[in-house]
């Protein structure tokens, strides 16, 4: 029977580039997208970036832009790069658009009229100087235990104590570095606890997976607590209904922008209707495709919010782990923190797309990628197996026989072995182990080859006799090549498409399986995929850790989540610093810069321009004639203001309390310093 399914991947942040965690996710999603269209199944996939909060506002403010604007260009970077790893959504929309303010609105209206929505006071911290309340992670200080300083406002990257903003010791906005106060206003919250037992029953419907589900019961059995669903002005968000200065947080507006799109994508088609998919008796699939630290979002408020507002909750809730590469965290400074848009510069999608199915489970575990893995399962499974099946036996059906196969096939048995195994590979894509689909997969191309040296064709070749043996052989290994290439078509879209023109055939789809191409003309063989270079992955490596180096801004606002991958560096990487002191000759304002200045420094044999976030901190005027330490060998910067030779090293706090070496120091422009 023909499902109708509705699928999504997270939203990503509009505030950052797309990198390959990221894209683990949407590989994911598209592959399972793929194979239940290619069984026939109606398949809609939406996604969007996820656009409000103060970050976005934030850093808008910074580059002098406004937030439509800056949104609105993220939107379509990231397009291009999910493009550009072939995601085939419908739609990929954003939440700031007016289908998601009706339906945000819609259903905060609803749960407001089932009395599931009350008013409380709160107290927080508030950045004095730029005027707002500060989120957990924008409030830095010492750790309540352990006393580790640089520690973010939930929880400490040393001891992993969790705690409250508030109890970090001499607390700082990361804002401003101003000292936050703390003050109070009402928040709106929705009343999560009335939903135990829905939730209860809900998490244990086969909705998530096993181990998600026990996670889940231990929040459930904790007790859970009414959920925060506003934020105070000013915020980059929807205004609450009857309200002026409320706006809906975030998280609380993101998963609607899931039903934002996919009404988007049905006013644009007009075949599909909105409430096919959403009505609380709908017959329809709805599934999620998350990360694990999202879990609480998706299977304990959404469905609780879809329930109280009058929409059905979703089917399922498919929860994948974080990449680590190489064994440890996605880092910048060992350039594996990779970005999409770098990766498509070096390699070919399809190669991580292989990777990441190789990997991926069905759960939620961590998952790891190993460069030298990568290289050599891409080269030995798709280019060393896979591809040499079509490579070495369509040249003699084009050279010998006018590209026509034969008419009947040489090893019954054998392509029953092929046929076989659908239902066992159907049933890994369905439940996302395409590590087992693919070690199937590899198994038959395994029995494949064995079957090509059995009866080596290059040797019939040579024997007028065994003419028909020859056309025969090849032949069949040309038909379970086109049987591999349907079931790796999930994963490899492009090596499928290009697998299409050499068979001559229309689009691939699941059920051609079963029936063998015979007495067919096929076209030249063009090889769908080359081998992979260990020396490009360095390459790749080797340019992400550039470009993150040039990255780090003097004046960047919001912290971002690497930060605290690369809490330590080793003694190597300080060595590789060079420190100079350099003479302050020249310090003037930047135009459009709240914090810089740009610095005319003297570094002994010549003069470079730095910019530099301590105008808080001096009057420009004062700074010439004093000297300062230089990091003189980072890569040159290119500002919005004009290019950055440098980085100035100054201690202290912040704020006000930055400090320079002093004239007399005795130290002399040029000087190295150890
Ligand atoms: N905007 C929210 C999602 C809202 S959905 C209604 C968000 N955005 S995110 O950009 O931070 O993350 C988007 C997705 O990427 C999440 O599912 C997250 O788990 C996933 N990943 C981000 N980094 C990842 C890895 N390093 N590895 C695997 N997935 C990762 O959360
Ligand atoms: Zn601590």
């Amino acid at each position: 029977m023909s499902r109708r399914i509705l699928v999504t991947s997270a939203l990503p942040n509009a505030n950052g580039p797309i990198h390959l965690g990221h894209m683990l996710e949407h590989v994911q999603t598209d592959i399972w997208v793929r194979f239940q269209r290619m069984r026939g199944h109606e398949v809609i996939y939406v996604c969007a970036d996820d656009t409000h909060g103060t970050a976005t506002m934030i850093r808008a403010e910074e580059e002098g832009v406004d937030a439509e604007t800056l949104i609105e260009k993220m939107r379509l970077d990231h397009l291009q790069d999910f493009n550009g790893f072939n995601i085939s959504y419908d739609n990929y929309y954003s939440t700031h658009s007016d289908e998601n303010r009706y339906f945000s609105e819609l259903i905060y209206n609803r749960l407001k009229d089932k009395d599931l929505i009350f008013t409380r006071s709160v107290e927080q911290l508030y950045d004095p100087e730029k005027n707002l309340f500060l989120a957990d992670r924008f409030v830095v200080g010492e750790c309540p235990k352990c006393g580790e300083p640089g520690e973010y406002g939930d929880n400490c990257e040393k001891c992993a104590a969790t705690y409250d903003a508030t109890e970090l010791k001499n607390p700082r906005s990361v804002y401003s570095g101003a000292k936050p106060e703390l003050r109070a206003s009402d928040h709106y919250f929705f009343d999560l606890p009335q939903y135990t037992d829905f939730l209860k029953k809900w998490t244990r419907s086969g909705a998530v997976q096993p181990e998600v589900a026990n996670k889940l019961s231990e929040w459930l059995d904790a007790g859970l607590k009414a959920w925060d669903i506003s934020r105070d002005a000013p915020y980059f968000g929807f205004v609450i209904p009857g309200t002026t200065d409320k706006y809906f947080y975030v998280w609380m507006d993101a998963p609607i922008g899931y039903m934002a799109s996919f009404k988007n994508y049905c006013d644009s088609s007009n075949e599909v209707v909105f409430d096919d998919f959403w009505s609380p008796d709908s017959t329809c699939e709805v599934h999620h495709f998350i990360g694990k630290d999202i879990i609480n979002f998706h299977a304990l408020f959404w469905p609780a919010v879809l329930d109280g507002s009058g929409f059905r909750p979703p089917t399922r809730v498919h929860t994948h782990g974080f990449i680590t590469v190489n064994g440890t965290k996605m880092s910048k400074s060992r350039g594996t923190f990779i970005n999409a848009a770098d990766y498509l510069k070096f390699l070919d999608p399809e190669y991580l797309r292989y990777y990441y199915a190789t990997k991926l489970n069905g759960s939620s575990d961590d998952l790891d990628i190993n460069l030298e893995d990568f290289v050599q399962r891409v080269n030995s499974d798709l280019v060393g197996k896979v591809i040499n099946i079509a490579s070495r036996c369509a040249g003699f059906i084009n050279k010998q026989f006018d590209g026509v196969l034969s008419d009947r096939l040489h090893d019954e048995d054998l392509w029953q072995q092929f046929i076989n195994a659908e239902q066992t590979i159907a049933d890994f894509y369905e439940t996302d182990d395409t590590s087992k689909a693919v070690r199937e997969i590899t198994r038959l191309a395994d029995l494949a080859n064995q079957y090509i040296a059995q009866h080596e064709p290059w040797k019939l070749n040579k024997d007028p006799e065994r003419r028909e043996d020859l056309q025969l052989i090849c032949s069949q290994a040309i038909n379970m090549f086109r049987s591999l290439a349907i079931y790796l078509k999930p994963i490899m879209p492009e090596m499928a498409k290009k697998s299409e023109a050499f068979l001559n055939v229309a689009e691939l789809q699941w059920f051609d399986l079963s029936t063998p191409l015979l007495g067919h003309t096929i076209g030249a063989f063009k090889s769908m995929l080359t081998r992979m270079e260990m020396k490009t992955v360095d390459q790749l490596v080797a340019a992400s850790a550039q470009a993150s180096s040039a990255d780090a801004e003097t004046d960047s606002a919001a912290p971002s989540a690497e930060v605290q991958d690369d809490k330590h560096i080793t003694i190597d990487d300080f060595t590789k610093v060079q420190l100079k002191v350099a003479r302050v000759i020249a310090a003037a304002p930047v135009d459009g810069a709240d914090k810089l200045l740009q610095l005319t420094l003297d570094v002994g044999d010549h003069q470079r321009q730095v910019f530099s976030g301590i105008k808080a901190a001096y009057n420009a005027e004062d700074l010439v004639g004093r000297l300062t330490v230089v990091v003189a060998n980072l890569a040159p910067r290119k500002m919005r203001f004009g290019v950055s030779e440098g980085m100035v090293l100054a201690a202290g706090p912040g704020g006000e309390d930055i400090f320079l070496l002093s004239p007399d120091s005795g130290a002399r422009p040029g000087m190295d310093v150890s």
